[in-house]
């Protein structure tokens, strides 16, 4: 019973005081000195507790209106026209006891009760009583409460509440308190106490704390639910994929989104004159970049002419830096790693990886946007082998929970050999290509001084993230058209080993 006491708020106590005196609800705004809505507010609380409930009346009252209180004093107007014509038929513009507004409305009345019809363009009556009911009513005292009304008098009163004017209802709210055997005993209690409602610097230096009386909160009640900000599922699948490179030993690189043709392509001995080098592939700027300085340029046109001192053959053409000079939205991340190459940072053993975004201009679909993200990496050490690229794929997937993988050659210009990996999805019963790899050729290597095997690959991010997701849509895991609830309630994807 005391811990009830405690888990009251003062508007609760002051109001179960007043109840030990009245049950009704201005009294108790009276005796308990609160507002209307404080009173109000302290008795929901107490009915969600169970010490009193609570039940909401409503009564109706019946007022005159305007042409109501005519009425009361005139008479209806179809009763005054219906005397008249007692008196004798006559012509509507004959009629003198009921206006021009009201002669519609009369003649109306009367014709539909049957008592009236017209002949000869005159109004008459066909014999019968008009019913004095709807006088009668508007004869009584008013405000009237729409309960303490008959099933005739209702009748009478819907057919009144018809017509324009004639009266108004207002609607009077009232409380049936009861004071529950739980409230009972608890009225009992002396509520006259006082209980702390938070902790002050006072209190706790002084000690006083201990023996203060706290006010419980209750932590059990209904709140409205709350959607609070949340991490997007495709930044969900980045930071995991972060987390993966980081455990492996990997460092993060970084690049910019709008490149030279350079660095995108040139730079890793893709030829001038590949079709991903075409407008309907890539997204071209209409600037040109700076090329970089440190014979670097010359090292990339030498393997570009005659494969320099690789023992390639090169592709025999006279490599233009006009090409390499054009700016455009990288098509893919290996920009960043042959950025990173060209800084001359990169000191063998190594182990970059990268999340970037990248442009391509493609037709859209359900699985294709002109931009999307690709995860970069590569390794560089002596006596690395296709074993340990097809070894690392693998380690890197199982952490994602995708173990079902084959492999299957590829080409890329600048990766020789070079490798898909293939994941078996079971949902949709295929083969998805998941990576693109390979290890670096020695053309593309050769410009930085670059003379250790180095294990590469490029993955599609969006790809992998409808995998985790299990949707089959861009559209289904990011963009205006992103289900809110499914953003509200995605599983965070989880680490699977
Ligand atoms: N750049 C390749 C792509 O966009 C991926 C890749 C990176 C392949 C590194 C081999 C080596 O698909």
């Amino acid at each position: 019973m005391a811990d009830i006491l405690a888990s009251l708020h003062p508007l609760e106590r002051k109001v179960l005081a007043a109840l030990r005196v009245t049950t009704d609800f201005l009294e108790l705004q009276k005796g308990s000195n609160l507002s209307e809505v404080e009173v109000m507010r302290a008795l929901q609380w107490l009915a969600a507790k169970g010490l009193v409930t609570l039940d909401k009346k409503e009564k109706i009252f019946v007022n005159l209106d305007k042409n109501g209180l005519i009425y009361r004093e005139k008479g209806l107007p179809e009763i005054r026209l219906f005397s008249e014509l007692k008196t004798g038929s006559r012509a509507m513009t004959e009629v003198t006891t009921v206006s021009r507004e009201e002669i519609g409305i009369s003649v109306g009345t009367l014709r539909k009760s049957g008592l009236l019809s017209m002949q000869d363009g005159k109004l008459v009556l066909s014999g019968g009583e008009y019913s004095n009911l709807g006088q009668d009513f508007l004869q009584r005292n008013f405000p009237l409460e729409l309960d303490t009304l008959n099933a005739d008098e209702k009748k009478v009163y819907s057919d009144l509440k018809k017509r324009k004017e004639l009266v108004v209802e207002s609607v009077e709210k009232s409380y049936l308190i009861e004071v529950t055997s739980e409230g009972h005993s608890v009225l009992q209690l002396n509520l006259d106490v006082e209980y702390l409602e938070g902790l002050t610097p006072e209190l706790l230096s002084s000690g006083k704390w201990k023996d203060a009386k706290f006010r419980h909160y209750d932590v059990t009640g209904n709140v409205p639910s709350v959607t609070a900000g949340r991490i997007h599922p495709l930044t969900a699948v980045i930071d995991l994929i972060r987390e993966v490179f980081i455990e492996m030993g990997f460092s993060e690189m970084k690049g910019p989104m709008v490149e030279t043709a350079f660095w995108c392509m040139d730079s890793m001995w893709i030829p001038q004159d590949h079709p991903a080098r075409e407008e309907q592939d890539t997204f071209y700027l209409p600037y040109e970049g700076e090329l970089p300085r440190g014979g670097i340029v010359e090292k990339v046109a030498r393997v570009h002419e005659d494969g320099g001192d690789t023992g390639s053959s090169g592709y025999g053409y006279k490599w233009d830096p006009a090409v390499a000079r054009q700016m455009l939205l990288r098509t893919h991340t290996t920009a960043s790693t042959f950025r990173n190459f060209g800084s001359g940072k990169v000191k063998s053993p190594a182990k970059y990886f990268y999340v970037g975004r990248v442009f391509r201009n493609e037709a859209i679909d359900a699985t294709h946007l002109p931009e999307f993200h690709q995860v970069e990496g590569f390794v560089m050490d002596d006596g690395l082998t296709l074993a340990d690229l097809m070894g690392f794929i693998k380690a890197f997937y199982a952490k994602l929970g995708f173990d079902k993988i084959r492999f299957k050659p590829t080409y890329n210009p600048y990766t020789e050999p070079s490798l898909e990996a293939h994941y078996f999805d079971e949902k949709s019963g295929k083969w998805l290509e998941l990576i693109n790899s390979g290890m670096f050729r020695p053309e593309s290597l050769a410009p930085y001084g670059i003379d250790k095997p180095v294990i590469a690959w490029g993955l599609g991010l969006e790809r992998l993230a409808m995998l985790m997701y299990k949707q089959g849509r861009l559209r289904d895991i990011f963009g205006a058209t992103c289900d809110l609830d499914w953003l509200r309630n995605y599983e965070p994807p989880r680490r699977k080993d």
